[in-house]
């Protein structure tokens, strides 16, 4: 005889899919628990977007902003649950918001009220919560997944795995949603970090003086192309168009860096020899940049002594030099610093609808412990909800 309460639903994982799966299927009057092994629900969602939860995009329903194995595969659950969902249900909590820029929506006040929204949510769903609650195994004897914990062993028909990705272990993360897909005969599509910034080897060490200096970019690798700000940091490159890129790059890729964006840049500087032929390059170069990136471009493209002494064309050549910038990194800030992981549970085994496994009945993976991770700006978080939406409704 069975000695332990059986629900309908176990949800592994109490961050943005996990809450929105458990509150989805609550509210249908499934017997939800839902569990985390920290002291709080929704612990990244606290310290997302600088403390303001950058908690959608208004284009986060377009399936191309999404980097996975099956770009198709976050078609389904993303157009049945859009950012205006989640707007409507931010606003029916009274939750003031704002655009920021590229679409990208913040709270007025604070991330803790997205994460008490989700909690008086689940509430509402009648929703058990368990926090500090280590898993220490997974099984599925019969037709209930059993879950055990240190003193307890919980059941249910359904079992979602909403863990995440191992992004910023310190703050509780693992590769537990993966070492349960493999447990259960499914592919994982290898977890590398994403929305992280980048480091340069020696030989493009030219930008460690400039540490903390940032402008308008392009950044493109492939066909991926992003215009944002670019940071410079003391082991390599950061800011937005960066972090962009990074989803996209791989060891011994070169990106190509813009750094006059919209500025046909060969022409500046010989059009510049013909007004002030004595003026040093530098000096003309600080017009457009920074003065301390200018000094180093400067030097970088040889260009020492008053342009009169230089030829045209190879003015022209150092501006085209400008306008593509090329950096091999020689690796990223790892998972310490990865925003996401990118790559995950393979969505070969899964079904897009429900985000369930096709050969085990029962069992979900939503968030980011699925491969499919979204660009910076909210993308990540549309993903969550509407994956977590998506099983919520159908377990
Ligand atoms: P999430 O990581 O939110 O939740 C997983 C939960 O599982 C956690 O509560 C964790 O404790 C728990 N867990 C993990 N392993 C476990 C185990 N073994 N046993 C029990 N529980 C376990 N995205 C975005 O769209 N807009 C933004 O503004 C930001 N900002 C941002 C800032 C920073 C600093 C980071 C690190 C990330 C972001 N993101 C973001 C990304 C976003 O936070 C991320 O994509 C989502 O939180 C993913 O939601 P999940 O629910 O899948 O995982």
């Amino acid at each position: 005889m069975k000695d332990f309460p059986i629900f309908d639903l176990i949800i592994i994982g109490a961050g943005a899919a996990g809450m929105m799966c458990a509150l989805t299927a609550g509210q249908r009057g499934r017997k939800v628990l839902l569990l985390d092994h920290l002291d709080r629900a929704g612990a990244k969602i606290l310290i997302s977007g600088g403390g303001r939860c950058n908690f959608t995009n208004v284009e986060g329903d377009k399936a191309e902003r999404y980097l996975s194995a099956n770009p198709h595969f976050a078609r389904s659950a993303l157009g049945r649950y859009a950012p205006q969902d989640f707007i409507d249900l931010v606003e029916a909590h009274g939750i003031a918001w704002h655009e920021k820029t590229l679409g990208q929506l913040f709270c007025d006040g604070s991330a803790k009220q997205i994460v008490a929204m989700l909690e008086e949510e689940c509430a509402k769903g009648g929703v058990e919560t368990k926090l500090l609650t280590r898993i220490t195994a997974i099984s599925k004897p019969d037709e209930n997944f059993r879950v055990e914990t240190p003193g307890a062993t919980h059941a249910a028909s359904s079992l979602v795995i909403a863990t995440g990705g191992p992004s910023i272990p310190k703050m509780g993360a693992t590769g537990f949603a993966y070492d349960v897909a493999r447990q259960f005969g499914l592919k994982v599509v290898e977890p590398r970090p994403a929305l992280v910034p980048l480091t340069l080897g020696q030989d493009d060490r030219l930008f460690e003086s400039l540490s903390g200096v940032s402008l308008d970019v392009v950044a493109s690798l492939g066909k991926a192309r992003f215009r944002e700000a670019a940071l410079f940091t003391h082991r390599g490159l950061s800011g937005p168009a960066i972090l962009q890129i990074s989803s996209y790059w791989r060891h011994g890729d070169t990106i190509a860096l813009d750094l006059l964006p919209g500025t046909d840049a060969r022409s500046i500087l010989p059009e510049a020899k013909r007004v002030r032929p004595n003026a040093e390059p530098r000096t003309i170069l600080r017009e457009h940049f920074p003065d301390r990136l200018a000094d180093v471009l400067a030097d970088r493209l040889g260009l020492s002594g008053p342009l009169h002494e230089h030829r045209d064309a190879t003015l022209a050549e150092a501006g085209a030099r400008l306008n593509r910038w090329t950096l091999t990194p020689n690796g990223s800030e790892g998972f310490a610093k990865a925003e996401v992981t990118i790559g995950g549970v393979s969505t070969d085994g899964l079904d897009q609808r429900s985000l369930m496994a096709r050969k085990v009945p029962g069992l979900h993976f939503i968030g980011e412990g699925v491969d499919v991770t979204g660009w910076l700006g909210g993308y990540n978080f549309q993903w969550a909800w509407a994956s977590g939406r998506a099983a919520g409704e159908a377990a």
